[in-house]
């Protein structure tokens, strides 16, 4: 699906404005920039396959977010292009080039799959774009890759990962674990923060199982796990996948003898799906259902009014995207063409998140508490904090050479 709301060569083409710019030449402002002329967003997230939820709930977090600035952002509107990713790495660079080349956006944002961030960093990081990661949790979009203009407003896939590590290395009874998560950038770096965590406290892994992305054959898998009986299972899966895994887990009987855990997207907007298969599943995430602060309980009210849903991570991340838009643009007035100091504004502030404060490392990735939880009836319940104000994977941030 690509829609378009306004195609700016269209426009150029069809109008007196566009003869006068297209006349005038380099030597005059771009028209983008004129008063009151809208800022283009180009959002580039899943509308289809096992993310499609998520990429809605990204979106209607960043919708929310607008509608409350006022329907403005620095006191410009704002114009969206739209582009369905399908959580399809191959189709990565057309797609973001139908953002950035043709219809010219100021700000991309996107996406959720960490292999089809890696393809839109390539083109946005040449092309200087200010872009914006409301979910993928790619380790290089913050390390290898970081750049002034690359900011994520979500997690690294290690963060909770870690978090959940922290808080199993804790428990005498739990000494070995099996790791089960989809093979690709976003499973392989969760496992790696869940081992950094976990094997501090003396524990093994007993193995690791990994199927390929997007599959939710999990038969097999789990017929291993169940011969296997270690203390506990650590699982990497989201969206679509993650109501099936939890369902298949619950079926098989395994609820009942092998605590699972996770980062927190294995139970995050999959609870109402998956009936009453996830009671107890334990995990660490940015994000808790009965967060009980002010800040937490007006949007969750603005949310469910607006939508008739309840939020979850990802709709905190669209809406968290927002709110740092605005404060960048804000800073400047809503030129978009002052980017330096809309970037030096947007690493400053502390952002008063429905998930708590937060604020950009040096590499521009978020600094925040990892909060454990667990699965009570459909909500996440909060239930600590697992590792407090947690910067990304030390290995990855030495390779950040940036800031
Ligand atoms: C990722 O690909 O980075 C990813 C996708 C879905 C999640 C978390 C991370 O819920």
């Amino acid at each position: 699906m690509t829609k378009q709301y306004f195609d700016r060569r269209e426009f150029l083409k069809t109008t007196a404005a566009g003869a006068f710019v297209a006349g005038a030449g380099a030597a005059l402002p771009s028209l983008a920039f004129a008063q009151g002329a809208r800022i283009k967003v180009g959002l580039m997230l899943p509308y289809t396959g096992t993310f499609a939820p998520l990429g809605v709930a990204i979106e209607n977090g960043f919708r929310l977010a607008l509608t409350e600035s006022g329907g403005k952002f620095g006191g410009r509107e704002i114009e969206f292009s739209k582009v369905d990713d399908e959580s399809e790495p191959s189709k990565a660079t057309d797609n973001v080039n139908r953002l950035v080349n043709r219809d010219k956006v100021d700000v991309v944002i996107g996406t959720v799959h960490s292999g089809v961030a890696a393809g839109m960093i390539r083109v946005t990081r040449e092309a200087g774009v200010l872009h914006m990661i409301p979910n993928a949790g790619l380790s290089q979009a913050t390390g290898v890759l970081c750049a002034p203009n690359i900011i994520r407003t979500s997690f690294s896939n290690w963060q909770p990962g870690y978090g959940m590590g922290v808080a199993l290395s804790k428990r005498k009874n739990v000494k070995n674990v099996v790791t089960i998560a989809w093979r690709y950038a976003a499973g392989e770096e969760s496992v790696k923060g869940f081992k950094d965590g976990y094997l501090k406290g003396g524990g093994a892994i007993a193995k690791e199982l990994w199927l390929p992305f997007p599959n939710v054959e999990f038969q097999a898998l789990l017929t291993e796990i169940a011969s296997g009986k270690p203390d506990a299972v650590y699982a990497f899966f989201a969206g679509g996948g993650a109501a099936k895994f939890l369902k298949d887990y619950a079926q098989a009987g395994l609820n009942k003898s092998i605590p699972l855990v996770g980062p927190g997207f294995l139970t995050d907007g999959v609870l109402e799906a998956v009936g009453g298969a996830a009671q107890g599943v334990e995990t660490s995430l940015h994000y808790a259902d009965d967060l009980n602060f002010k800040r937490d309980k007006e949007f969750r009210l603005a949310y469910a009014k607006t939508y008739k849903l309840q939020p979850d991570v990802y709709a905190v991340q669209g809406y968290d995207t927002g709110l740092l838009l605005a404060a960048g643009l804000k800073a400047v007035n809503g030129d978009v063409s002052r980017k330096k100091e809309l970037i030096a504004a947007m690493e400053k502030i502390t952002v008063n998140s429905p998930r708590g404060n937060w604020h950009l490392s040096k590499a521009h990735n978020p600094v925040q508490d990892m909060y454990l939880r667990k699965v009570v009836g459909v909500e996440n319940k909060y239930g600590g904090v697992a590792v407090k104000a947690l910067d990304d994977d030390p290995s990855v941030m030495a390779q950040c050479k940036m800031g």
